[in-house]
């Protein structure tokens, strides 16, 4: 390429007087204007862009989650096994992004991590709002938000609807599947508990797949969905346990042990169960 190449004279619009441009409409100047690290440590930029690229993701997750649990309860899959693939990247993506993350020793960590206080991911309400979402639901996770009426609203919003995993047994049931007091209850706040009638619908599902294509291949997005967010579990407690070994959470809690038991969560029980039934 010479040297005196100039994309204006293909047409590259070059003028933006007056007009929006690319940092405009992305609002550029607001995003990367939101990076004031508290110390002098090299590695502090770093962990702001790490989590704010995350809580970016989540921002998208939440909106694919979103739309596919309204496109379920509506009957129409096909929206929503797209959107559940969508949301299975997402966290693929974000599962590379540890890699990053991993390159601080935990040497860099200590040069800064004073200057966090008490904040932790561990009051990330975006993340919160996807686990509830999703179906995993302890409302004692609402605590550190009390003070924001603002996010308060939007958690308690979503736990007073059905979950995603809600609305695929809905789905089951409106299949003619007996889910027994599954499909309309008049709380949908708490964690539901595995239930051998839901066992049993999958079970059926899961034997007959030609039959019940669409409800199979649900299944297997939500389970798809499930596996991409417990590598991501996975991954942080290793990076967590890479970087301050036993130490407790900035946020309080016991830090990599409270992470540990984090991994037991199970976001759709009879949708893991039943491969052992079968
Ligand atoms: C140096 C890197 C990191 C360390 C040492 C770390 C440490 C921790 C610890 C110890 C906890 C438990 C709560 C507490 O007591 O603080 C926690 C929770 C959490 N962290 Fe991190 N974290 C790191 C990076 C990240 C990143 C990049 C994200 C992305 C948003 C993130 C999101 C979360 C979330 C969502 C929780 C709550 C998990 C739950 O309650 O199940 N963390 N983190």
């Amino acid at each position: 390429m010479s040297k005196s190449y100039d994309p204006s004279k293909e047409g590259a619009q070059m003028s933006f007087e007056g007009r929006m441009s690319y940092s405009d409409y992305l609002m550029l100047e607001k995003v990367l204007d939101a990076q004031e690290p508290l110390s002098k440590a090299h590695d502090e930029m770093l962990f702001i862009i790490q989590h704010q690229t995350s809580e970016l993701w989540m921002k998208l997750a939440l909106h694919e989650i979103n739309a596919a649990v309204r496109s379920i309860r509506d009957d129409r899959l096909e929206p929503a096994f797209k959107m559940l693939t969508r949301v299975a990247r997402i966290f693929e993506q974000l599962n590379s992004a540890w890699d990053v993350l991993r390159t601080m020793t935990p040497s860099e960590y200590t040069t800064f991590r004073e200057s966090l206080g008490q904040s932790s991911g561990f009051q990330s309400w975006q993340y919160r709002a996807i686990e509830f979402l999703a179906g995993n639901r302890n409302v004692a996770m609402l605590g550190p938000h009390a003070h924001r009426p603002d996010i308060m609203e939007k958690l308690e919003a979503i736990l007073a609807a059905p979950s995603l995993y809600d609305e695929a047994i809905r789905l089951l049931s409106r299949n003619g599947f007996d889910v027994g007091a599954e499909a309309d209850k008049s709380d949908w706040r708490e964690t539901r508990t595995a239930s051998e009638k839901v066992f049993a619908a999958w079970q059926i599902v899961y034997r007959d797949p030609e039959r019940y294509w669409m409800l199979y291949e649900l299944a297997e997005k939500l389970v798809d969905f499930e596996d991409y967010f417990r590598r991501w579990r996975f991954n942080h407690v290793t990076t967590v346990e890479r970087i301050i070994g036993m130490k407790r959470g900035t946020g309080g809690t016991s830090g990599a042990s409270y992470l540990k038991k984090m991994l037991e969560v199970e976001l759709f029980p009879e949708l893991w169960h039943v491969r052992t039934g079968l």
